[in-house]
């Protein structure tokens, strides 16, 4: 046996070497100066704490159903709750003793949906019977046909930013952390995941020909982090603290692609401190998944789109993980500041991709992002109030929201040099554990622990021009050079007439292709797209992201083609970053375009999500 002493020695190292994250607080913090204009919610009166969900989800009625009991807290004052909702059917709303309570609906706004009002009459604790509704916009039930195995019908829910009112009867803004727990019951042999600990791996008999899972969230988190998926789910290990669900179509090529994960948490770990979620699994999504990646705690959302066989798309992973420090741990408190969510997580993200697959690849992907940064200036303006990262507007441009975000992290790194700004970055994550976080909060973190007090450092910074003004800072730091060199020379050889053939394209890697693909001149006569087509197999390619640069390049010239391709591409996918884009260019060619769009919207809409449809709605109106 050891002497204790020993052991205290240890204890004490263990403790230096990484110290313990401090235990999340039960009951969250709000901040004050931090109004959520999306939100109908005033918690300084009454506020939600914790949500206990019990629902059943009705395939062929497309809603889910059941109660919703909230633990509040409120000032002796408060007389009532106000909650948000979108297009819930509440049957009843009962205290703790199953005493009804008076609820009202306010008037519904097409973004926000209704407020919620419910009567205290002292209460502390509320039940809400309810339905979401068949069109709730952060569900979508998808038929077996919309699903790889094709047998199974399939649903999953999407909250970011303000969606969850239309499943959640709660107070859904992100600055309301609540802890929560839930119980689903799905029709077998269906399985269900949620965003929290899975306490019932395989369920619990609930009743003839259903099954009930149940899920708990001990750490106080955002609402829009509550996420569920139904459907035929195989599960497959890759480390002891990672794995990964889809369907069993596509379980063993998800698995593939995903090897590196359990190494990308151990880089992110040593970089910015403890990854305090317990498990970091993900859940391969059905092809209508409307974005790339979202960060639902312990159990990341992806498209299958990032499956590309070589794992070239994985900085999509590196992403979604990043979200839990920026984004889950320390939040956004107000979507005017998403930047502290996306911006924060995808400097993050390069720096993981860089430990894993070193400084060429991590500086390619920065330097990409750099020119999604300047397409963003180009295309809003470069001092249009839309490219400020404080951005009140709701413009959302991601070259903004993200690059420039990351721009500025990178150029505090730089500026302060890589140690001294991680161990900034790293302490900033523990000072602000679950809490919410404001661009004058993160200003005056930086500002006291960062820069403290030394007048040269703050005046070559530049704090405030970074966050609140247009435009892009002059000591913005800027990608390497060389991180393009051979893609920029066989770029200008090919401008000069050279031949497509002589583009060593077949030995570059996936972002040195997007560049040269996004590098092409737009305008491009038939032979010369027929001619890059031909040697670089660009119609018949198979990853999404440089099928999609091409797929842009071909259209703009109307360039038929490549026609089908598109057709194809649209109709087994739904992610609103392809989407959107790829009609917009199609409506743009006029007598051309028009036709082929209105043609194939009419058949992809019905399997897109609504996040998408609400897009392309708009585009389509003449
Ligand atoms: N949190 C976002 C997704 C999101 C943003 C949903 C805003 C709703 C509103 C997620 O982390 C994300 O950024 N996804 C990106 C991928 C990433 C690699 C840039 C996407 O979906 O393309
Ligand atoms: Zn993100």
């Amino acid at each position: 046996m050891q002497p204790l002493r020993h052991h205290l020695a240890a204890a004490a190292i263990l403790l230096l070497a990484a110290p313990a994250a401090a235990a999340p607080p039960k009951v969250a913090p709000i901040l004050a100066e931090a109004r959520d204009s999306a939100s109908y919610a005033r918690p300084a009166e009454a506020r939600v704490t914790h949500v206990a969900l019990d629902l059943a989800a009705d395939f062929a009625a497309r809603r889910l159903s059941g109660t919703a009991t909230l633990d509040l807290q409120a000032s002796p004052a408060a007389r009532e709750i106000v909650l948000d909702s979108k297009g819930l059917a509440v049957r009843s709303v009962r205290d703790g003793a199953g005493r009804p309570l008076p609820f009202a609906f306010g008037a519904s706004d097409p973004e926000k949906g209704a407020a919620l009002t419910v009567r205290l009459n002292g209460a502390r604790r509320i039940r809400i019977d309810y339905s979401s509704a068949a069109d709730a916009e952060a569900l979508q039930w998808l038929t077996p046909a919309q699903t790889a195995g094709k047998r199974h019908p399939f649903l999953f829910s999407q909250g970011q930013p303000t969606l969850n009112r239309s499943w959640i009867p709660t107070q859904d803004s992100p600055g309301i952390r609540q802890t929560w727990e839930a119980r689903i019951t799905v029709p077998e042999p269906l399985g269900a995941v949620m965003s929290g600990e899975r306490l019932t791996p395989k369920g619990e008999r609930a009743g003839p020909g259903r099954r009930a899972f149940r899920f708990r969230m001990d750490k106080p988190v955002a609402p829009y982090l509550i996420a569920l998926a139904v459907g035929d789910l195989a599960f497959q290990r890759l480390g002891p603290r990672t794995g990964v669900y889809a369907e069993p179509a596509t379980i063993r090529a998800a698995a593939a692609e995903l090897v590196d994960t359990e190494k990308m948490v151990a880089a992110a770990e040593r970089l910015y401190g403890p990854y305090r979620w317990g498990r970091y699994d993900m859940i391969v999504l059905p092809p209508a998944f409307p974005y790339g990646g979202m960060e639902n705690p312990t159990l990341t959302f992806l498209t299958p789109t990032f499956i590309a066989g070589d794992r070239s798309l994985v900085g999509l992973v590196a992403h979604e993980l990043s979200h839990s420090w920026s984004g889950n741990l320390v939040t956004n408190a107000v979507w005017a500041d998403s930047w502290l969510n996306e911006g924060v997580t995808s400097y993050f993200e390069n720096r993981i991709m860089e430990a894993l697959y070193g400084p060429a690849r991590a500086s390619q992907e920065a330097a990409l992002s750099w020119a999604d940064m300047e397409a963003a200036f180009a295309e809003l303006g470069r001092d249009a109030p839309g490219t400020r990262l404080h951005d009140p507007s709701d413009a959302e441009a991601s070259g903004i929201v993200y690059d420039k975000g990351a721009t500025f992290l990178r150029t505090l790194e730089r500026t302060v040099g890589r140690q001294r700004f991680d161990a900034w970055l790293r302490s900033y994550f523990d000072r602000h554990a679950f809490e919410p976080m404001t661009s004058q909060r993160f200003l005056a973190d930086l500002r006291a622990t960062l820069v403290r007090g030394d007048r040269a450092l703050e005046e070559r910074l530049q704090l405030d021009r970074w966050v609140y003004a247009p435009g892009l800072p002059d000591n913005a730091a800027r990608p390497d050079p060389a991180a393009f060199a051979r893609v920029d020379a066989a770029l200008a050889a090919f401008d000069a007439g050279g031949g497509a053939a002589a583009v060593p394209y077949a030995g570059w890697t996936t972002a040195e292709r997007l560049r040269f693909l996004n590098g092409l001149p737009r305008t491009l006569p038939q032979p010369r797209l027929a001619e890059l087509d031909r040697a670089l197999g660009l119609t018949a390619g198979t990853n999404a992201e440089t099928l999609f640069a091409w797929l842009q390049l071909a259209l703009a010239n109307r360039y038929a083609p490549a026609v089908p391709a598109a057709e194809r591409f649209l109709l087994s996918q739904g992610r609103t970053k392809f989407v959107a884009p790829l009609f917009k260019t199609l409506l743009a060619q006029g007598e051309w375009g028009r036709p082929i769009a209105e043609r194939l919207y009419a058949k992809a809409r019905p399997g897109y999500h609504s996040v998408t449809t609400g897009r392309v709605d708009k585009l389509m109106k003449p």
